[in-house]
């Protein structure tokens, strides 16, 4: 594996690997890296040759300078994990690198207004203007994205297609903890009770997965019953609890179609994040978390 730190570098790499025939997979991520994280090389190189991952703290996504500051990192660790999983180019650009006189941004109205977007003023914008950098500097021919994230994995898609930019979206499924937790950088600021308590999280899908498959189709009925359960890991705020149609990320007053479930909530300072994606065949609905 090759670490560069400059966007020139990474430049003439890819052009090597380009002139070789070779199909480029991007991993965008903040490090801190986790098997997550590793999931998502493991797709990547299914799906193209030569795998480039960055790792880049994004101060433009952070509207709490608080995380952002207090943001975990262990690069050496992440180094040895990111060659371990089949990384062939890690990409670790300073903010300077970045961000030079930066007046450009990328904005995706109408789907972040929802959900994480409605109580993360600006870190969308953050994210599409690094993730749009990104695809610019490595012109990767895939890119995968975690269901984890899913409004940003979902506006990312919708970006690409609005942009035109030639690469193929991946939306790779959530990895867990055995105990259900979706793994996260963020889960290292959790204290063990705290990391317990968080599980209603996971255990609120579940019911709802349990619901869906009885035949309950009204949103308010499936959020009431997830709300008393997340409630019962005594959270210390509950951002939402919302259930969202996939293509456009609106509220939903019926499950009818492809749609979300999504849950955000804090303990202690830590704001964990989850969700399930409810498919639709000819069979009926397909919970996907
Ligand atoms: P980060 O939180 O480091 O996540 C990087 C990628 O890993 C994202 O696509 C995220 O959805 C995915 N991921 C995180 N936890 C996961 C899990 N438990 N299972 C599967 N995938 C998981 O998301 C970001 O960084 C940033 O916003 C970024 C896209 C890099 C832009 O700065």
């Amino acid at each position: 594996m090759k670490i560069v730190h400059s966007i020139d570098e990474v430049r003439a790499e890819i052009r090597k690997s380009k002139i070789a025939g070779k199909r480029i997979g991007l991993v965008p991520t903040m490090g801190y890296l986790h098997k997550g994280h590793i999931s998502l090389v493991s797709i990547a190189k299914e799906n193209s040759d030569f795998i480039v991952m960055s790792i880049f703290v994004n101060k433009l996504q952070f509207n709490d300078i608080n995380d952002f500051n207090k943001y975990p990192k262990d690069i050496e660790q992440d180094i040895i994990a990111a060659d371990s999983g089949g990384v062939d180019l890690l990409f670790i650009p300073d903010d300077s690198e970045m961000y030079q006189n930066n007046l450009t941004t990328v904005n995706v109205g109408i789907l972040t207004g929802n959900l994480c977007g409605a109580h993360r003023p600006g870190h969308f914008e953050g994210v599409f203007t690094v993730v749009s950098k990104l695809f610019n500097i490595v012109q990767p021919d895939v890119a995968v994205f975690g269901q984890k994230d899913i409004q940003q994995a979902v506006t990312i898609e919708k970006m690409v297609y609005d942009l035109n930019f030639p690469i193929h979206i991946i939306i790779a499924p959530i990895v867990r903890e055995s105990s259900g937790l979706a793994m996260s950088s963020r889960n290292k600021h959790l204290s063990e009770k705290h990391r317990s308590d968080a599980l209603v999280l996971n255990k609120s899908l579940n019911e709802c997965k349990k619901m869906i498959d009885s035949g309950y189709v009204d949103v308010k009925d499936i959020t009431n019953t997830m709300q008393s359960i997340i409630e019962s890991g005594s959270p210390d705020k509950i951002d939402y609890i919302s259930i969202v149609g996939y293509s456009d990320l609106s509220h939903i007053n019926t499950i009818e179609e492809k749609s979300i479930v999504a849950v955000a909530a804090f303990w202690g300072s830590t704001r964990l994040i989850d969700n399930m994606i409810i498919d639709k065949d000819d069979s009926g609905f397909l919970c996907i978390y």
